[in-house]
This record gives C-alpha cells, sequence and structure tokens, in this order.
C-alpha cells in the first residue's frame, strides 16, 4: 500500500485483508473439488452457482477475478473461465454466474446438469481486473450483458466493506427482463448514497411502464448520463465491439487512458484468435506484418523464417512465423488446442514448455510460480528458439 493510500481511507485496496490462520482456497496451487450449494435463476437465461470447499476452507480472491473450470462434457473435457460474481468479503462460499449461450457447449451444460450436490472442479482465482489494484474515490463501473458479474463482485465488495467511494454503475442490456442482478443493484441503490445505477436497454420488450433509459449507449449517452467520467478510474467489461465503443468515448471525453480497465469474455469465434474475429462471428485472415515488412515476400517467407513447434500431446510438429503465437500456428495447421480468451487472461490454454525459449506477454492468466515451473500461455507466445511445448 501506499503512503498515499495508507492515509486517505478512500483510497485503500477495497478487498478484506487474507483472513489469519484459516486455510484458504485460492492460495493452492492445484484445482480443486468444490461442491454446488445452490443454483437460483437470475434472469430468464442466467443462473448462479454457490460452491463451497468441502474442506470447510475459505475463499480468498479479488473482486473481479475468475476461477476455470475443468469438466467433463459428454466425455470430452473442456475448460472455461467464469468470474467469481460474489464478494471476497463473504468468504465461506463462491458464486459464478452463467449466461446460457444457445448451441455452446459448457453453459447450457451447466444450466441443466449440475445441482446442489454437484461436483465441479475449479482452478484457484486468477485476474488482474480488480478495484483491489487500482483504489480511487470515484468509479464508473460499464457493464454489458453477462460482462456485469466482475462489477457486481466489486460493487458487493464495496457495499459490504461500508466503503464511501462515489460509485456510478451503467449497465446495459437487451432488454428490463435481461438485466442480471436488477433487484439487488435497486436494493443496494436504494440504501447506499454512494451508488448510483443506470441501465440501459435496447427495447423496453415486455415491460411497457419502463422509465430507465432505451437506446444504444454511445459516447454523448454516456457523458451525459456521467458528465465526470474522466475524473473516475473506469472498469469496462462486456463483448468486444461494446467496449471498443466504449473505450473510444472514455477516452475522447478526456479519460486518461492509465484510468481505463477492462476485460472481455465474449469470444464468439469459434476459438479462433481474438485478433481474426469481428463483430457477428465472422472471420478475416490477419495479414503477416513481417510479409508486409519484407515488402510483400509472402506468408510462406515469413513462415520459412520461423521456428519449428513440437506439440506432444497432438504428437506433430507445426511452423511458427515470427509474429505468430504458437496457439494461432496451431488453429492455421488444424490443431485446436484448449483455449478461451486467446490474449493470455483466462489461462485455459497453460501448459508445459519441455524444451526452447518463447517471449510470453501475458495479463495475469499465469502466476510467477508456474512460469518459474516452465508452464506458458501458448496464446501469448510467440517462439523465439524452436521449441517443445505439451500441446
Ligand atoms: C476471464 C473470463 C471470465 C468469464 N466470465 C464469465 C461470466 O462471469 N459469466 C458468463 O456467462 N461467461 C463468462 N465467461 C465466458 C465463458 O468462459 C464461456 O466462454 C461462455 O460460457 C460460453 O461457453 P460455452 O461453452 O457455453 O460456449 P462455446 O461452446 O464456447 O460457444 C460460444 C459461442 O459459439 C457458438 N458456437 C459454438 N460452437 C459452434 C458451432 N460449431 N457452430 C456455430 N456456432 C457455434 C455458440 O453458439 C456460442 O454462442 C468468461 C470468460 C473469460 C475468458
Ligand atoms: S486462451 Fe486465455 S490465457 Fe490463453
Amino acid at each position: 500500500m501506499t503512503a498515499l493510500a495508507a492515509a486517505d481511507p478512500a483510497l485503500r485496496p477495497h478487498h478484506p485483508p487474507h483472513p489469519v490462520g484459516l486455510a484458504c482456497w485460492g492460495d493452492a496451487e492445484d484445482e480443486s473439488v468444490l461442491v454446488v450449494q445452490d443454483v437460483v435463476d437470475v434472469t430468464h437465461d442466467v443462473k448462479t452457482f454457490t460452491l463451497a470447499s468441502p474442506g470447510q476452507h475459505l475463499f480468498h480472491f479479488e473482486p473481479g477475478q475468475f476461477v476455470t473450470l475443468r469438466l467433463d462434457v459428454d466425455g470430452t473435457e473442456v475448460l472455461r473461465s467464469y468470474t467469481v460474481s460474489s464478494p471476497p468479503t463473504r468468504p465461506h462460499a463462491l458464486s459464478i454466474t452463467v449466461k446460457r449461450k444457445p448451441g455452446g457447449v459448457v453453459s447450457p451444460w451447466l444450466h441443466d446438469t449440475v445441482r446442489p450436490g454437484s461436483e465441479l472442479r475449479v482452478q484457484p482465482p486468477l485476474g488482474v481486473f480488480s478495484t483491489s489494484r487500482h483504489p480511487a474515490p470515484k468509479y464508473l463501473f460499464l457493464s454489458a450483458g453477462s460482462g456485469i458479474t466482475p462489477l457486481m463482485s466489486m460493487t458487493r465488495t464495496l457495499a459490504d466493506l461500508g466503503r464511501t467511494a462515489d460509485v456510478v454503475f451503467v449497465h446495459s442490456a437487451r432488454t428490463p427482463a435481461d438485466i442480471i442482478f436488477r433487484r439487488e443493484l435497486e436494493a443496494l441503490e436504494a440504501v447506499h448514497p454512494w451508488l448510483r445505477v443506470v441501465p440501459v436497454v435496447a427495447s423496453a420488450g415486455d415491460e411497457p411502464g419502463w422509465s430507465g433509459t432505451t437506446g444504444r449507449l454511445d459516447g454523448a449517452a454516456l457523458a451525459t448520463a456521467v458528465p465526470d467520467l474522466a475524473d473516475r478510474e473506469v472498469f469496462v467489461c462486456g463483448p468486444a465491439p461494446y467496449m471498443e465503443a466504449m473505450r473510444t468515448a472514455l477516452l475522447a471525453a478526456g479519460l486518461p487512458e492509465a484510468r481505463h480497465h477492462q476485460e472481455t469474455f465474449s469470444f464468439e469465434g469459434l476459438g479462433l484468435p481474438a485478433s481474426e474475429q469481428l463483430d457477428g462471428g465472422e472471420v478475416e485472415l490477419v495479414a503477416d506484418a513481417d510479409a508486409d515488412a519484407a515488402g510483400g515476400a509472402g506468408a510462406d517467407d515469413a513462415l520459412a523464417a520461423g521456428f519449428a513447434v513440437q506439440l506432444t500431446r497432438s504428437g506433430c510438429t507445426i511452423r511458427c512465423g515470427r509474429d505468430e503465437t504458437i496457439l494461432q500456428a496451431a488453429f492455421r495447421a488444424g490443431i485446436t488446442p484448449p483455449s478461451s480468451c486467446s490474449e493470455g487472461v483466462c489461462g485455459t490454454c497453460k501448459t508445459v514448455l519441455v524444451d526452447g525459449e518463447v517471449d510470453m506477454q501475458h495479463q495475469g492468466g499465469i502466476r510467477p510460480r508456474e512460469i518459474a515451473m516452465g508452464k506458458v500461455l501458448i496464446c501469448c507466445s510467440r517462439p523465439l528458439t524452436d521449441v517443445v511445448v505439451e500441446a
């Protein structure tokens, strides 16, 4: 904690101290089996699953962090990350809030299969998208759809800790019936003068008495709703196009880049790298920067100038261009190792670097001790030599 933060209560990190003398789940390196205590319908297509540790461990995490589930869905192992929607101030249980994605592998399975008493394998919390890392007197939370979950954990934490931080929470949804945590946010706003909730819906749906904002949240609407947005610490979570629009609006309104924090978990490109995803799920091949720099020498030359990557689980060796990540090279070769965010955030693509060197530019999806053990995230690792990885 800095001297400034220590002096000003409003600037103290907004998460409770580590419980002293008690075993904490989340400190462990490996995944654990947690037991589902409760399943609650939050909206027509969103459920909250509350989990507890059979060993009575307390949960220790930062508001905004996520856990990764390792599941057996119809005989296939799949990994998916979900933000912890409960606050760390309630350490006896941990909740995730999952929106059903029609046609998806895991979210419909969780909705249809998981019941109180079900056991889930869960990896410890990760992530850097947290108010505890950016204490501030004034926040702006911006979310769309299921992107509300990290901001809800942050809001619940502030409320539980009796914070005096000034929070404006602008949430976008399709219709009023799609507003996740609507009643709870209304109740929190009613008792906490420091919290202002601004729901924005695309249409009133079947709620004719809707008195909130209807329409698209653009820069002008945002500036009207939050005139002092440039003075706030801003956290944004939602689909990639929403986040891009918010980022542009915020920076244009004078928000310093250092006070803008964002996380997305909407990757609609069927496991393709985020850089290859367009709005609407179309796929556009990314131009090879090296090939361009070489005066159009062509993708083949860039690949030939790259490195050999031996994938031990897949039992093959592929070429990885100089500007490609190992995951991108694997996809190009028709191999689909486990992955989700493609941005070094979620940890789904974590594996062992058996040999060689890589340049890994992650965003919190791997712990220092895991790196020390020789693990890498292949979605954000570019080979510096020929390499061998367990993928
Ligand atoms: C850090 C992080 C935190 C997250 N937090 C949350 C959270 O709090 N809540 C939450 O709900 N989600 C969260 N997610 C998203 C979550 O991890 C999953 O991506 C999400 O639940 C969808 O998974 P799925 O297996 O149901 O869908 P997937 O099987 O991954 O499919 C995703 C989409 O692709 C479509 N699709 C899949 N296969 C095909 C196909 N063959 N043809 C055409 N379309 C197809 C599906 O229809 C679906 O719309 C988070 C993600 C990350 C990375
Ligand atoms: S796929 Fe998320 S960290 Fe690699």
